[in-house]
């Protein structure tokens, strides 16, 4: 199975994924997380994307497009995996399309997201993630059960990102609206999209994605 999670900043994409890999046995492809361990690594893109990850702003297509391509050739990715942030662009979707035609790939599903404004903003605020193991929380909607103790691995290392505040948020959601939802109906065109709402409790987002899932 090989879908992309759509959706603006903040729709649950990451968390709903984490349910997928356990679910399904395949790989997370997150463009946000490859690039933020290349600005943690201050490799040469990594130095490049820090300025324009922290103002909100989108990272070049050349950079990300080769990022996901090296990625998907990984061994890992071999049964499927779940592309998380990428496409984002037009020219992305396009890119998508050809590297899975040359490599010989089918895309089963597009899973939109559909979360309003509002809420966006306040999940993106309260967001907080264990800098060990990655497990995302949320300090109204997913709080640990010890305070500064991650559930999963006991850590006691939570992190925030720093393009989470207001002002890179409201760049960040004219940037989806500008760029990325334009993909909803490219897909929808294709066939290939699946409306979710995005609403709900995480563990009714999950099963309701488990349904499309099983239904392909
Ligand atoms: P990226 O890391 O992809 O961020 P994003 O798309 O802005 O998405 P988020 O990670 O903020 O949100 P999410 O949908 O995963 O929500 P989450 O599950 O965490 O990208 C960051 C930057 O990298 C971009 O701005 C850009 O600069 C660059 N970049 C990345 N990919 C790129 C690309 N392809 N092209 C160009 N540039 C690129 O949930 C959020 C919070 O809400 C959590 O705390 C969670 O616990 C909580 N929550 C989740 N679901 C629910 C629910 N149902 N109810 C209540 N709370 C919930």
């Amino acid at each position: 199975m090989r879908l992309i999670l759509l959706g603006p900043p903040g729709a649950g994409k990451g968390t709903q994924a984490k349910y997928i890999v356990d679910k399904h046995a395949i790989p997370q492809l997150s463009t946000g997380d490859m690039l933020r361990e290349a600005v943690a690594a201050k490799s040469k893109i990594g130095l490049r994307a820090k300025k324009i990850i922290d103002a909100g702003k989108l990272v070049s297509d050349d950079i990300v497009i080769g990022i996901v391509s090296e990625r998907i050739d990984q061994e890992d990715c071999a049964k499927g995996f779940i592309l998380d942030g990428f496409p984002r662009t037009l020219q992305q979707a396009d890119a998508l399309g050809d590297m899975f035609e040359e490599k010989g790939l089918e895309l089963s599903c597009v899973v939109e997201l559909q979360v309003n404004d509002d809420a966006l903003v306040e999940r993106v605020a309260g967001r907080f993630t264990c800098g060990n193991c990655g497990e995302g929380y949320h300090d109204k909607f997913k709080p640990p059960a010890k305070p500064t103790k991650c559930d999963r691995c006991g850590k006691e290392e939570f992190t925030r990102r720093a393009d989470d505040n207001e002002e890179t948020m409201r760049t960040r959601l004219r940037a989806y609206y500008k760029e990325t939802a334009p993909l909803v109906g490219y897909y929808y065109a294709k066939g290939l999209l699946k409306g979710v709402d995005g609403m709900g409790s995480i563990p009714k987002i999950a099963s309701e994605i488990d349904e499309v899932l099983n239904s392909l």
